[in-house]
């Protein structure tokens, strides 16, 4: 299984060639820790350093490959004129895409500053990308279906491992946060999960397009209900918007047992575009989740919700969440406009933030949050409804605002928050609906 990917194989999606790297699989073993390469000096540390270098000069090969990034539209061209080909061109592209976007991550965690790259949880993510990173760039060249079946099930199983990865960056960092200033944690942050959700979106539309290929009743490239791989050609703004709402409604009201505020549509609702729904869905679940929340609290009495034994939900006089919906010539822009009560100043300036110390007035370090999670949308779900007991099963990690940022700003679109403390909040979203513009990885 060692020495496959000598050829280089085409770009599928663009003109761009990949430069083969050649496989060696004689260098598989721990990873060197997230800062033994060059800062340590202690005589353990250089013993591990020396026996594991060879791993560093193979990351040191991939590291130094530029990413080659593609665009919503290169993903639905291509989808659309499948051909078993074409899907043994892409496959090789996601296996050697992979492992370069994989070690250029690996390379921020080596610059980490050395007490953070000791942390449990960080140390935990480091290895997970190393032992993905071995695994992808060791796998062989594809050149059958029943290869790419093979590599499909490898990447299926890589995805499912890596479900932890957010919460145990949210956590490490948390715990770090008084070891590295909040605008480092910030870049770090924000780049891991631009990356992390950029390699599981090639990750889930090869995997995608090889099970529609495989489905009896798939032709000519698109599924009965438009979904071109993850790729859906029919997202329709205010389906969405009514689904998410209808979702973060009812967890509110099982929480409360009250009636929650409802989600006025406004605007030009009848759009559609191509796009990957469920990145939407994360970002308009978040926000209204924040808007849901503001309005209860700011609105009913907390010794009334507190008492959250009766069968039949309590009814107040909330006012209205206003989503408002349009279309320009580049994009579709949402508003969800609420009179939760605003975001205080010392908050909002944060609001950006992964780094958690600010975030917990009653200055207990690690003081996560638990809330209880019913239906979410899928991507939320797997944010945050997390398998395994290495976490705390209901953790609220309170980094939704900036995790719908990176979801809005990878396909090239923005999120804007404006909010009048005391009175409420709107948020902008603006989705780019032309697929053109190239994957956002800072
Ligand atoms: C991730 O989820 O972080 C990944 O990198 C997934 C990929 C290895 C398939």
């Amino acid at each position: 299984n060692s020495s496959s990917s000598t050829t280089t194989p085409p770009h599928p999606l663009s003109t761009v060639s990949i430069t083969g790297l050649k496989a060696n699989s004689s260098n598989s073993a721990t990873p060197p820790r997230p800062l033994s390469t060059v800062s340590i000096t202690g005589l353990a540390d250089s013993i591990q350093f020396t026996s594991l270098q060879p791993n560093n000069r193979i990351l040191d090969q991939y590291a130094s490959q530029p990413v080659h990034t593609i665009t919503l539209r290169q993903l639905v061209f291509f989808g659309r004129n499948l051909s078993e080909e074409r899907l043994i061109q892409s496959g090789n592209y996601v296996r050697t895409e992979l492992p370069i976007r994989l070690a250029h991550r690996i390379r921020d965690f080596q610059n980490l500053p050395f007490i953070v790259g000791t942390n449990p949880h960080i140390e935990m993510v480091y290895g997970l990308y190393w032992s993905a990173f071995e695994k992808l760039r060791q796998f062989p060249k594809i050149n059958t279906m029943e290869d790419n079946d093979a590599f499909c099930a490898t990447v299926k199983e890589l995805l499912k491992e890596h479900l932890v990865v957010i919460p145990q960056l949210a956590m490490g960092m948390n715990e770090c946060s008084d070891h590295i200033p909040e605008k480092q944690i910030n870049l770090f942050m924000n780049k891991m999960l631009l990356s992390r959700l950029s390699r599981r979106v090639l990750a889930e539309q090869q995997i995608a397009l090889t099970e529609n290929w495989h489905d009896p009743g798939y032709c000519e490239g698109i599924t009965n209900d438009g979904y071109i791989g993850v790729v859906s050609t029919r997202c329709n703004a205010r389906d969405i918007v009514t689904e998410v709402a209808k979702m973060t409604r009812k967890h509110f009201q099982n929480k409360y047992r009250i009636v929650p505020p409802d989600v006025l549509l406004d605007g030009e609702q009848d759009i559609t575009f191509t796009y990957i729904p469920e990145h939407i869905e994360y970002i308009l679940y978040e926000l209204l989740k924040n808007s849901i929340r503001g309005i209860i609290e700011k609105h009913a009495p907390a010794s009334l919700i507190s008492d959250n034994t009766t069968s039949i939900p309590k009814s107040f006089s909330f006012p209205p969440i206003l989503v408002t919906i349009c279309s320009s010539p580049t994009d579709i822009h949402f508003r969800v406009s609420d009179q939760g009560g605003g975001i205080p100043d010392e908050i909002y300036s944060h609001i950006w933030s992964f780094s958690s110390s600010h975030k917990f007035s009653d200055g207990k370090k690690n003081g996560y949050k638990f809330v209880n999670f019913e239906k979410v949308p899928k991507m939320a779900g797997t944010v945050e409804e997390q398998e395994g007991a290495r976490i705390p099963p209901l953790l609220h990690l309170g980094i939704g605002l900036p995790l719908s940022k990176v979801y809005t700003e990878y396909w090239g679109g923005a999120l804007k928050i404006m909010t009048m403390d005391g009175y409420g909040t709107d948020a902008y979203i603006r989705i780019a609906k032309l697929g053109n513009r190239e994957e956002n990885l800072l």
